[in-house]
């Protein structure tokens, strides 16, 4: 499959950044080492995750690893869709009641029903939104990223999580950072294992914030069903390379790096300020978060 190399696309009024549509890259691609990004061959979390979300983009690799892991842990599936209706809940809840109008996505995924933008610009046609993924894949499918409302903007970064100050550089020719924004960290931390020091990315995110700014976390864990997911993620880990690390409670909590967190707190991802009943029993391997930010002027 022939993939896009990055690329800047300008709509509407030219010249305007609020009418933007825009396409940029923060990292090397292909790979640093020379060789290609994309494998068909290898599965890919993206797509992965799109499998168990019931969508269509997911390759004979990517839907092996997805039965694999279901295979050991059936709930994945509804851990998933549990996932991404958490990540509308908090938009929702940032823009509607926090009047969060700038939005950092990191590891938005293949597009799906409920897109960041889509969901924050529902509420506030004048968001703006940079997503930032280091898949090809995900790149290829940006334009579906890239809807914006003609009040607000998008933008896409190819780009490394794991080089936070190569996506703030990048994401400050959209968001304006001396104003409050939100950093979308769902469902992506747990692709850093502990040797990049993920605290440490969060913290440089966070640190880059305006007063009034929040962080958004949510991350796999082995708590709730200890064996069986052990060995989803060892299967996942066998069968896709970027790989995951699950983390407890307190190691997902230690994430935030002591922010100060927003009732409830570090809960199961069906448990963050659910807008219906949570049925009893209901399980996602998942815990949610979301921390105020922002470093004093
Ligand atoms: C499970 S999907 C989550 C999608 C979306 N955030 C959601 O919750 O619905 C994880 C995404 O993170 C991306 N990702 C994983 N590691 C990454 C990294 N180091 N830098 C940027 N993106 C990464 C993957 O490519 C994938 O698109």
């Amino acid at each position: 499959m022939e993939l896009p190399n990055a690329f800047r696309q300008e709509t509407a009024r030219p010249g305007s950044r609020d009418q933007q549509l825009t396409m940029t890259q923060a990292s090397s691609s292909p790979a640093a080492d020379g060789t290609p990004r994309f494998d068909p061959g290898v599965a890919h979390p993206a797509r992965v995750y799109n499998v168990w979300l019931g969508g269509k983009d997911g390759l004979a690799a990517d839907r092996k690893a997805a039965e694999e892991v279901a295979a050991h842990r059936p709930q994945v599936v509804a851990g998933a869709r549990a996932n991404r209706a958490f990540l509308a809940r908090a938009v929702r809840y940032l823009a509607g009641q926090r009047g969060v109008r700038q939005f950092l996505d990191i590891g938005p995924g293949l597009p799906a029903p409920g897109n960041t933008h889509e969901v924050a610009q529902a509420i506030a046609p004048d968001s703006k939104i940079v997503y930032v993924d280091n898949d090809p894949l995900v790149l290829a499918h940006a334009r579906a990223l890239l809807t914006s409302s003609p009040e607000g903007a998008c933008d896409y970064l190819d780009a490394d999580l794991r080089d936070p100050e190569a996506i703030l550089r990048e994401a400050g020719r959209t968001l304006d950072f001396t104003q409050p924004a939100a950093v979308l960290l769902v469902a992506v931390l747990h692709f850093v294992p502990d040797a990049d020091a993920p605290a440490d990315i969060v913290a440089a995110l966070a640190g880059a914030l305006a007063p009034g700014s929040l962080l958004a976390i949510s991350h796999l864990t082995i708590d709730f069903a200890p064996d069986a997911v052990a060995s989803g993620v060892a299967a996942y880990n066998t069968l896709v390379p970027a790989g995951i690390t699950a983390r407890s409670h307190a190691e997902v909590t230690a994430l935030f790096g002591g922010l100060p967190l927003v009732a409830p707190g570090t809960v199961p991802v069906t448990e963050w300020r659910p807008d219906h009943q949570v049925r009893p029993g209901q399980s996602a391997d998942l815990y949610a978060g979301l921390a105020t930010t922002g470093r004093p002027r």
